[in-house]
């Protein structure tokens, strides 16, 4: 069938942009990682951390490490089909020639959610730490301009006091119509979009300083909060078992979003094959050590039943009296949360160029800016994808979304690695290659000695707390039975096996409204591929 129409390796290396539409070859290892790290450290240290802290005790660094464990192996897919297939599209242009045009369209259409609505996400809270910071410097702009729409009205409805309730308030009318907005969040996104349409280099040196001030400014709380460190806050460990710690998994998994940003900057990089699997995992590596290391400070410097907060970080200082590191946190979070916007930014146009040039979406999309060098049609686009929903969602609705497109994308990635042929070529010096481990054994043996401990201690595994049947759990188990039957069968690889199953669990932490969005959104975009993508495929004419 035509819509498994897929591209081969060999096509999409022997593809070269032509000469107007190729990028600045700008981007070296170090860049790599730090592209990575700018990605990462962001909304989800800031912000998600302390509810995570709260409902899992310091043992939240045990979930810190799973979902370390869990990225670690898509990572390592991800490199994978970077060096095979060195062009930027991420995860779209891989699953073209593992699953064909169609998964690689709805890919596509899912990364959407982690790169754009993601930095929605990003762009609210943002927000927050910028107004917190202006206001310790005695400035102050009214609520109904630092707060969202649709929050400050149903602060309104519920009778709630404060920031939301205060915006809707005092908000001017206009056309009957209340006139809130969250200007700062808008004016991030302006601001980012300029400086990534403006250029590649340009970007990169901005995304460079600001990662090395956040990295010093985290390192500067983790010193100064080691001092104030009660070891008694350590006890109990994991106050709300298991499932607590387990409960905070998506925020966690939300702070590692972002490594594999950095897979799309293939064109732009010097050496791709040898430097994109490099820059992925160092910076995830980086940021998994910084992340236990904050998780075990800020659960040590107040009991963990102070951090349910959407400013943990600063909240410890805070409750400890230390004024000063107030103000630098709230730098911190501000330039962190820049650099993320500025990657995500960055990642988004460029998977639009990749498939226009497909033929999926308008010539528009490939079209490279003749001074600057970037993709700035797609540039433009997508500062309009992230602005104009700032105007009215909520950033609950829009976290949500980023964690289920971003999960399924890494569910694709790692089944794809399981479904190109296997790369037998010898291990070329500098390049990555996936170790191969035969799963034959290994998976049916975990997935059967787990299986019985699972069952037999907790039956209620695929029940909820409210007695109601837990469904996506249950898809869970059947998918993880047949993976091992097909590990058997055809001896998968046991990293992207695991990678697959890791990310498949973590997908059963969402809840079915975020399903039903999801089913919404790809029917949306199954239309948009059957109306325009189906018949103008590049696939078509050959
Ligand atoms: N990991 C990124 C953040 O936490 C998305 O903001």
């Amino acid at each position: 069938m035509k819509v498994f129409r897929k591209k081969s390796v060999h096509q999409i290396n022997s593809e070269e942009a032509p000469a107007h539409e190729a990028m600045h070859k700008v981007l070296t290892v170090r860049d790599l990682t730090f592209f990575g790290i700018a990605a990462i450290i962001g909304a989800g240290s800031f912000s998600s951390i302390g509810s995570a802290c709260f409902s899992g005790g310091p043992a939240v660094i045990f979930l810190f490490i799973i979902c370390a464990v869990a990225c670690g192996f898509t990572a390592m897919c991800y490199a994978d089909f970077a060096t095979r297939v060195p062009a930027s599209g991420s995860a779209y242009t891989y699953a073209y020639v593992s699953f064909g045009e169609l998964a690689a369209w709805i890919i596509g259409w899912a990364l959407l959610m982690e790169y754009s609505i993601g930095n929605i996400y990003v762009a609210f809270s943002w927000s927050g730490y910028f107004v917190n910071l202006i206001e310790s410097c005695g400035l102050h702009i009214p609520a109904w301009l630092t707060n969202n729409y649709s929050d400050a009205h149903q602060a309104f409805l519920d009778g709630t006091e404060g920031k939301l309730s205060n915006a809707w308030n005092t908000a001017p009318i206009i056309a009957g119509l209340r006139f809130i907005i969250d200007l700062p969040a808008i004016m991030i996104n302006i601001l980012v979009t300029w400086l990534v349409y403006v250029g590649t280099k340009e970007s990169r040196n901005a995304s460079n300083m600001m990662v090395v001030i956040k990295l010093a400014i985290i390192l500067l709380v983790i010193i100064v909060g080691a001092s104030y460190v009660d070891i008694d806050n350590w006890t109990p460990f994991m106050p709300n078992q298991f499932s607590g710690v387990m409960a905070g998994v998506s925020g966690v998994f939300f702070a590692y979003i972002g490594f594999d940003a950095v897979s799309t900057l293939a064109e732009e990089s010097k050496d791709p094959q040898r430097d994109l699997p490099r820059g992925m995992i160092y910076s995830l590596i980086i940021c998994t050590i910084v992340f236990i290391i904050l998780a075990l400070v800020l659960t040590g410097m107040v009991s963990y039943t102070a951090l349910n907060v959407s400013d943990p970080l600063a909240e410890v200082f805070a409750l400890k009296g230390i004024k000063w590191m107030l103000f630098i946190v709230s730098i911190a979070a501000v330039v962190a949360m820049t650099s993320v916007i500025l990657v995500f930014q960055m990642g988004q146009p460029r998977i639009w160029m990749s498939m226009s040039r497909d033929g999926l979406l308008p010539k528009k999309f490939a079209e490279i800016h003749p001074k600057y060098k970037t993709p700035a049609f797609s540039t433009l686009v997508t500062g309009l994808v992230v602005g104009i929903p700032i105007f009215f969602v909520t950033p609950k609705f829009v976290l949500d979304f980023t964690s289920i497109g971003t999960l399924f994308a890494f569910v694709l990635v790692c089944g794809g690695v399981l479904i190109l042929p296997r790369n037998m070529n010898a291990k070329e010096k500098g390049k990555f290659k996936m170790p191969y481990v035969n799963a034959k054994y290994i998976v049916p043996a975990i997935t059967i000695v787990s299986l019985i401990i699972i069952f037999a201690k907790h039956a209620s595994m695929i029940v909820n707390d409210d007695g109601s049947f837990n469904f996506p759990m249950l898809v869970f188990y059947l998918v993880w039975v047949i993976i091992a039957i097909l590990s058997f069968i055809k001896n998968y690889s046991l990293i992207p096996v695991l990678g697959l199953l890791s990310c498949c669990y973590l997908l059963t932490g969402m809840g079915w409204t975020n399903w039903l969005m999801f089913g919404v959104w790809l029917a949306i975009g199954l239309v948009v591929y059957f109306m325009y993508g189906y018949r103008k495929s590049k696939l078509n004419i050959q």
